[in-house]
């Protein structure tokens, strides 16, 4: 174990080496052979971490949704990106997209990452090739200046895939993590090394690379140190995050977003005044939030409650989507989302400079 100060330079040197040189390199790996396991890859660890999304599903797919939330806040290349394809445009589009993404996200967790005929091959696959395809036309469309830094490059996966588990190493007890012992944090980070590994980022951009005091580590520099900065400018401007969030209000989220983020902010050290209870309904959720979080997510019986609604709900947004796309479509007929309307704030050139 390296002591505290070698721990933080070493870390925080191999952050600021993916800042500088992650942009260069196109995010998918170029010649990947994704049926291949890299050499360190470790089955049981993987297979346990599968293992325990099927005990703490809520758990888990909770802290995936608020690191997206907060990840849309805290990256203007990212958040561009993905308001160049439109699909998400509206809160509508955007239920669709992340309702396909949760789909995804359930196959990796439970299939094989390796076995060609698994839905999970197929699903990274898939992924994989969107990816390729947005990349591509945003590249060709660039000028010859700005092609140093590519679009959706190594730097941008190693963010987006720390937004995926990120909470569950800076802030475990507040976010439901009672139960979580060493080796399942462990296999938690190992899991999103191989999925990392299988969208195309390569080891020496995969945040996950190291041991599991350097991953803890990298996950607080990444957010205390450079995206704290950016949310702080700039969190009641972005509408992004609340409209994620307002798609699933309801259907899959049984927590306002108001309510969620007023727990949340005093934790992150955001500014809580962003985020009031302004309804009995907020304030009542707001303290069943942190009921859960700090207390309920101890109980066996509460998480087996808990990922059973998970579960129910999701399949049941599923198979109202078209309804509920209808329904969204007509409760947010304002909400509109593109590159020209977005309230940027951050001065895109220092983006970068941390
Ligand atoms: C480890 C990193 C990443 C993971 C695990 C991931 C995961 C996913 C998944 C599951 C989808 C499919 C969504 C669907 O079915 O509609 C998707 C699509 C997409 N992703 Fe990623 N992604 C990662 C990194 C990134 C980054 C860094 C960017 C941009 C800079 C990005 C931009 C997109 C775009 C544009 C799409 C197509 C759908 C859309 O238009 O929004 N992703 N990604």
């Amino acid at each position: 174990m390296m002591d505290e100060n070698s721990l933080y330079e070493h870390v925080r040197r191999r952050r600021l080496h993916v800042y500088e040189n992650g942009p260069k390199f196109h995010g998918i790996t170029p010649g990947l052979d994704a049926s291949k396991p890299p050499e360190w890859y470790d089955p049981v660890a993987f297979k346990h971490a599968q293992k325990l999304f099927d005990k703490y599903q809520s758990i888990l797919s909770l802290t995936s949704f608020m690191g997206l939330i907060l990840g849309l806040m805290s990256d203007d290349e990212i958040l561009r990106i993905l308001l160049s394809t439109g699909n998400s445009e509206t809160v509508d589009k955007l239920f669709t997209r992340y309702l396909s993404t949760i789909k995804h996200i359930e196959d990796w967790f439970r299939y094989d990452p390796f076995d060609t005929d698994s839905k999970s091959f197929k699903s990274l696959k898939m992924v994989r090739t969107m990816h390729c395809k947005v990349a591509d036309k945003l590249n060709n469309n660039q000028t010859t200046n700005e092609q140093n830094a590519k679009q959706i490059n190594q730097r941008e996966m190693f963010l987006t895939q720390g937004a995926f588990f990120g909470l569950s190493a800076l802030i475990p007890k507040q976010i439901g993590y009672h139960r979580f012992t060493q080796k399942d944090f462990h296999s938690i980070f190992h899991f999103w090394r191989v999925i990392g590994y299988c969208m195309g980022i390569e080891d020496e951009f995969n945040i996950c690379n190291g041991s599991d005091e350097e991953v803890v580590e990298m996950c607080r520099q990444i957010y205390h140190e450079d995206s704290l900065l950016k949310i702080r400018q700039c969190a009641e401007r972005y509408p992004m995050s609340r409209a994620v969030h307002n798609a699933f209000y309801g259907y899959i989220m049984t927590f306002s977003y108001s309510s969620m983020m007023h727990y949340l902010a005093p934790i992150l050290n955001l500014d809580i005044r962003l985020y009031p209870l302004t309804t009995f309904t907020e304030w009542f959720e707001y303290q069943l939030f942190k009921l859960t979080m700090k207390k309920l997510y101890k109980y066996s019986w509460f998480i087996k409650l808990s990922n059973r609604h998970a579960r129910n709900s999701t399949k049941n947004a599923r198979k109202k989507r078209k309804k509920i796309v209808k329904k969204l479509q007509k409760q947010f007929p304002d909400q509109n989302f593109t590159l020209e309307t977005y309230p940027f704030i951050l001065d895109l050139n220092n983006n970068n400079k941390f």
